[in-house]
């Protein structure tokens, strides 16, 4: 079997240092179970490119970090990447703040991957590449003259040509995804509006059914809707209900029904809104004001950028704002922590809870949808109240279901799964239970590398006359 490399910005390094995304969890697994290497952003700003890639070797991977300067991380990950793509593939072409210096440095930064990964690579190597922030890497590495099988995962959303053509130089960006031999997308949509995007603005032509002729090679399309560890998460959440930390919240609830939400202070999540459906469910459902408590927890993240920064204001206020409305001297509807907690912390609180919330305006599948399910105790489920435009809502179709810009639909939901009798609640956590045991972590990596490695070397797949 060839050697893996995985490439990322972000690089899950075993020593405490990194922080959880939802790519870092999802493939540490892989890389653990194969070995290899994982190459990435040290997560570390220098002040002189020093050229010297850091190695840590872990349990069969060696973790291989670069440093950024000080203009790469500003052009590179807080300009290019997050305040154009990120907003541009979450359908939010109104919060894109395009500049070419920032394009520039994100070419920039992938040449640097290249030029240092190269000097690991072996010609029988298969390169995975992961997400939004190396979407041109294949490109490089083919201009100069590498030949690996490499596959490219997006983690996020692939939106429709329509607002993809909305990205200023989307003509060099998008087309070079055709450099990688296999392109995977989380949902049967993303990877369509994809397919649409190389038919109809680059006019390439079909080749078979999941693939389509660029220059001398074919790129082939997958759908690869990322898992997680279905089973250990189920036994860590039940390791987890007895620890300390979920006594203690549980003592500070005073027999109230738990409702919990998860997510990075991102606009992508819809937490405003989620809190407005919330303010409306007290509203509208006046009996169970006192019976119930919301937990949000909510790192802060990308906190240069000034839509992330506006974003926590409005949390932040909309918070005081239903405490203050709702509140009393005894009864604290809402309550708002912007620390990080550990998998295990969050697995017990989700076992814990009688609602999970995760409404995202738009999300690439949303891990947090799938590890509250996994949490669950069979016998006495809590109930997943789901965005319909998170890419988990294909899969845990069995969850309440809800438009997250209708705060009035997501208010009756709130109340439905509150009050949802125990027959439906197993009969709905089951169902969603089944489908994360069908796909789970190991076998989304298996089948993406399986497609990557089934392919036959691109150089002798040509176009026909
Ligand atoms: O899922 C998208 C992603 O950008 C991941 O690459 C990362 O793990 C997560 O969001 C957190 O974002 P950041 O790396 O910008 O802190």
């Amino acid at each position: 079997m060839s050697r893996l490399v995985v490439v990322s910005n972000r690089v899950g390094i075993p020593d405490g240092s990194a922080r959880a995304g939802g790519l870092e969890v999802s493939i540490r697994p892989a890389l653990k179970k194969r070995g290899g290497i994982w190459f990435g952003w040290s997560g570390k700003v220098a002040e002189e490119r020093t050229g010297a890639a850091k190695t840590v070797e872990h349990d069969k991977v060696s973790y291989i970090t670069i440093d950024l300067l000080k203009g790469d991380y500003e052009e590179f990950y807080n300009g290019f990447a997050n305040r154009v793509l990120w907003p541009i593939l979450h359908y939010r072409l109104d919060l894109a703040e395009f500049t070419r210096r920032d394009l520039g440095g994100y070419f920039r930064v992938n040449q640097y991957f290249v030029e240092n990964l190269e000097r690991v690579l072996r010609p029988d190597d298969v390169i995975w590449v992961h997400d939004y922030h190396l979407m041109p890497l294949a490109q490089i590495l083919r201009e100069r003259g590498h030949k690996n099988r490499i596959g490219f995962f997006l983690h996020i959303p692939c939106p429709p040509p329509e607002i993809l053509t909305g990205l200023p130089n989307h003509e060099r960006l998008i087309p070079a995804l055709c450099h990688y031999d296999l392109v995977g997308f989380q949902t049967e949509n993303d990877a369509n509006n994809f397919s649409r995007y190389l038919a109809n603005e680059v006019g390439l032509r079909r080749a078979g059914d999941d693939g389509f002729y660029y220059e001398d090679r074919v790129v082939h399309i997958g759908i690869f809707p990322v898992g997680v560890e279905t089973e250990a998460f189920t036994r860590l959440a039940r390791r987890a209900i007895s620890t300390q930390f979920v006594s203690d919240v549980m003592a500070s609830m005073s027999d109230r029904a738990l409702i919990i939400g998860v997510d990075r202070l991102d606009y992508s999540k819809g937490i405003p809104e989620r809190l407005n459906a919330y303010e409306r469910f007290l509203a509208n459902f006046p009996d169970w004001r006192g019976l119930v408590t919301y937990l949000q927890i909510t790192p802060r993240s990308r906190t240069d950028i000034r839509e992330y920064a506006d974003i926590g204001r409005l949390v932040g206020e909309t918070v005081g704002r239903i405490n203050g409305t709702f509140g009393e001297a005894s009864w604290t509807p809402l309550r708002y922590i912007n620390k990080a907690h550990s998998r295990s912390s969050l697995a017990g609180l989700y076992r814990y809870a009688r609602v999970g919330l995760v409404t995202p305006l738009r999300d690439g599948m949303n891990l947090v949808a799938k590890e509250f399910i996994a949490a669950q105790d069979p016998d006495d489920p809590g109930v997943l109240v789901l965005s319909r435009f998170a890419g988990a809502a294909r899969e845990c179709s069995a969850a309440l279901l809800v438009n997250p810009y209708d705060s009035e639909g997501v208010a009756i939901a709130i109340n439905r799964a509150l009050g949802m009798p125990l027959e439906e609640r197993r009969m709905r956590h089951q169902a969603n239970y089944a489908a994360l045991t069908r796909n789970d972590l190991t076998q989304w990596a298996e089948r993406f590398l399986g497609r990557l490695e089934e392919h036959v070397p691109a150089e002798t797949e040509t176009r026909p006359a």
